[in-house]
């Protein structure tokens, strides 16, 4: 599995970069938005297309960068403008469409796809984004999109909200637990299959059969496995590092992962208390062999 770090943080970029696990990097206008205000609040002014240019020469993998807009038109041609002013620093820049760019139920629904397939026919890579559902994950495939990244955090977020639970941002969240609750729902008495059914059904659980971020992915990874697509599968919206772990577990392509979950994979406290007594247990006759000759 490949690691992408989901920032546009120039010093965390660098910093997972000099750590020599960096295949890439997504962004979106949230966390440029982000990482613009710390540089404000720091009182650094940026020059936008400087800073992007730095991002790109960071790493040697794709970059992504997202599009603005939300007509079709609007979208290729800011693709076709972030393409032109930044691929040639590294040749590494992919462009982000929101897969569905509405907003209301009566927006128009196909923008992105539409976007999707003009870009592939310019052969300009393209990353699907904001996919919360197997089937637009299918669709963006069919598109010729080069990658699609199912939200996986936003989905359990999603969940949770829908059924009241509480939750911190970086918790994880376990659907497998909520099918458990509702299979228990199911002792019921055949008298009563009736009326328990209506209740059951009136009480919908899953998002469409999906329970939660891990499962949408397993099944977006079951789909195009089916049909040998090409397009490559992104786990985004990570929170934690058991994310990661089922991540890797189901064979994804790659994972875009927060800097702050990069650092959660590689801490433990049995991996700390172990280091401090290797320190401690370093006898002389040990260290000597290690004294320059
Ligand atoms: C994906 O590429 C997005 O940038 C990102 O993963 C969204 O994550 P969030 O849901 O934590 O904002």
């Amino acid at each position: 599995m490949k690691i992408f770090i989901d920032t546009a943080d120039l010093d965390e970029i660098k910093e997972a970069e000099s750590w020599g696990v960096l295949d890439g990097v997504t962004t979106n206008p949230s966390l440029i938005k982000k990482a613009v205000e710390k540089l404000k609040n720091k009182g650094i002014r940026i020059e936008m297309d400087e800073y992007i240019e730095e991002i790109c020469r960071a790493v040697n993998g794709p970059v992504s960068l997202e599009v603005k807009g939300i007509e079709t038109a609007e979208m290729v041609k800011e693709a076709e403008i972030l393409y032109k002013k930044f691929n040639h620093v590294n040749n590494n820049v992919v462009i982000k469409i929101p897969v569905n760019t509405a907003m209301e139920e009566e927006d128009k629904i196909f923008e992105g796809i539409k976007a999707i397939k003009k870009l592939s026919e310019k052969e300009i890579p393209t990353n699907a984004t904001l996919v919360m559902t197997p089937t637009q994950a299918l669709l963006a495939a069919r598109a010729g999109a080069d990658y699609v990244s199912p939200f996986l955090g936003r989905i359990d977020d999603y969940m949770r909200d829908k059924i009241g639970i509480k939750y911190g941002k970086w918790d994880y969240f376990n659907g497998a637990l909520l099918k458990e609750i509702e299979k228990n729902k199911r002792s019921y008495n055949e008298n009563e299959i009736d009326r328990l059914y209506k209740k059951l059904v009136s009480v919908e659980y899953c998002d469409d059969g999906i329970y939660d971020g891990i499962e949408l992915l397993e099944s977006i990874i079951k789909i195009y496995r089916s049909y040998n697509f090409k397009t490559k599968i992104i786990a985004a919206s990570i929170r934690n590092s058991f994310q990661v772990r089922k991540s890797a577990e189901l064979g994804v392509d790659i994972a875009t992962i927060p800097f702050k979950v990069l650092k959660e994979m590689m801490s433990h406290y049995k991996t700390r208390e172990g280091m401090k007594k290797f320190v401690q247990d370093v006898v002389p006759e040990y260290k000597s062999i290690f004294e320059e000759v």
